[in-house]
C-alpha cells in the first residue's frame, strides 16, 4: 500500500512581480485587473498562510509522494514560480519526494511556457523515465504505483482563453514511454480534468481542447486513474460508458473556502480518498469527506 497527498492550485504571488515592459503587451495586464480589481486576489488572500500550514501536514503526515497538478502561481511570473517553490517546500529534503506538473497559470505568457520556468523551480519534483529529450511525460514508480505527469497547459494569448492541450506529439511520446512500463497501476498526474462535474468537456474557453483524444489514448495506454486540477471546486467522478477510468479533481488548495487536499491509500487496484479541509480558526487542516475508488486496468485472475 501507499500513501499520497494530493493538492492543486494553490496560485501565489510575489511582491513586487517583476514587470516588463513588453508584459504590457499580454494576458497579465488583464489578469493583474482581475487580481487587483475583480475579487480574485481577496479570494486568494489567505493563500501564503494556508499554504505555509498544507507545507507542515506535507511534512509530518507520513505520506510516501506528494502530488501536484499545477497552477502554483498567479501570472507566471518568474519571482512568484521561485516563491511558491519555496513555499510549498520543492527540494526540502525533510519532505516526501514529489511529483508535479504545471497548470495554465505557470505558463501564462508565452514566455513564461519557452523559458521552461515552472521546469526550472519544480526540477526536483520531476523525476523520472522520460521519451528522448522531452519534459513530458515522464513516469516514476512508487511502490506498485505508476504515476505518469502529463502537461496539459499551454499558454493563450486571448485573455478569455485558459484551455490546454496534450498534443498529439505528447500522446505519441505516452504511448512509447507506457509501453515500457512493467506491472502496476498507472495514474496520470496533469492539470487539465478531461470532463466537469456534469461529465460533460468543460466549456471551449476553460476545457482540455483534446480531451476525447488524450480519454481514448489514456485508455489505450493502460491508465486507471487521472489525478487533476484547474477546476478550484473538488469532485469525483467514477469510471463509465463515457470514461473508461475515474477521475479525480482536488480543486485550490488556498481559495477561501473551497481549500482542501486529498490523501489516497492505493492498495492494490483500490483506492481509498480521504479530503482534507482548512478551518481558519484552528489554522489547520482537518479530516472530511472520504470515497474510494476501484482504478481501471486491473489484470484479469486466471
Ligand atoms: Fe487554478
Ligand atoms: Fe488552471
Amino acid at each position: 500500500m501507499i500513501r499520497l497527498a494530493h493538492f492543486s492550485d494553490v496560485h501565489l504571488t510575489a511582491r513586487p512581480m517583476g514587470w516588463a515592459g513588453r508584459d504590457l503587451l499580454t494576458k497579465r495586464v488583464t489578469g493583474w485587473f482581475n487580481l487587483t480589481s475583480l475579487g480574485r486576489g481577496k479570494r486568494f488572500q489567505h493563500a501564503p498562510t494556508v499554504a505555509d500550514v498544507l507545507r507542515r501536514d506535507l511534512a509530518t503526515r507520513g505520506y510516501d509522494h506528494l502530488v501536484f497538478s499545477g497552477d502554483a502561481t498567479m501570472l507566471g511570473f518568474e519571482s512568484e514560480m521561485k516563491l511558491a517553490a519555496k513555499v510549498l517546500g520543492v527540494g526540502d529534503l525533510s519532505l516526501p519526494s514529489a511529483i508535479a506538473v504545471p497548470g495554465n497559470h505557470d505558463v501564462y505568457v508565452a514566455s513564461a511556457e519557452k523559458g521552461r520556468i515552472f521546469e526550472a523551480a519544480f526540477a526536483p519534483w520531476q523525476h523520472g523515465k522520460r521519451v528522448g529529450g522531452a519534459d513530458y511525460p515522464f513516469a516514476t514508480k512508487i511502490g506498485n504505483v505508476w504515476l505518469i505527469a502529463v502537461n496539459s497547459a499551454r499558454s493563450n494569448a486571448n485573455p478569455i482563453d485558459a484551455s490546454g492541450r496534450v498534443g498529439r506529439p505528447q500522446l505519441d511520446r505516452l504511448r512509447e514511454l507506457t509501453a515500457t512500463l512493467d506491472a502496476g497501476p498507472r495514474v496520470v498526474v496533469s492539470h487539465y480534468p478531461i470532463l466537469e462535474p456534469s461529465r460533460k468537456p468543460e466549456p471551449w474557453f476553460h476545457r482540455l481542447r483534446d480531451w476525447d483524444r488524450v480519454r481514448d489514448a489514456a485508455a489505450a495506454c493502460g491508465v486507471g486513474l487521472w489525478l487533476h486540477g484547474h477546476r478550484h471546486g473538488w469532485y469525483v467522478l467514477p469510471a463509465g460508458a463515457d470514461l473508461p477510468f475515474p477521475t479525480v479533481c482536488v480543486g485550490s488548495s488556498t481559495q477561501s473556502n473551497r481549500w482542501g487536499y486529498h490523501e489516497y491509500s492505493i492498495d492494490g487496484w483500490h483506492l481509498k480518498g480521504r479530503r482534507r479541509v482548512y478551518d481558519p480558526a484552528a489554522a489547520a487542516f482537518t479530516d472530511a469527506d472520504t470515497f474510494e475508488l476501484k482504478l481501471a486496468g486491473e489484470p484479469r485472475q486466471s
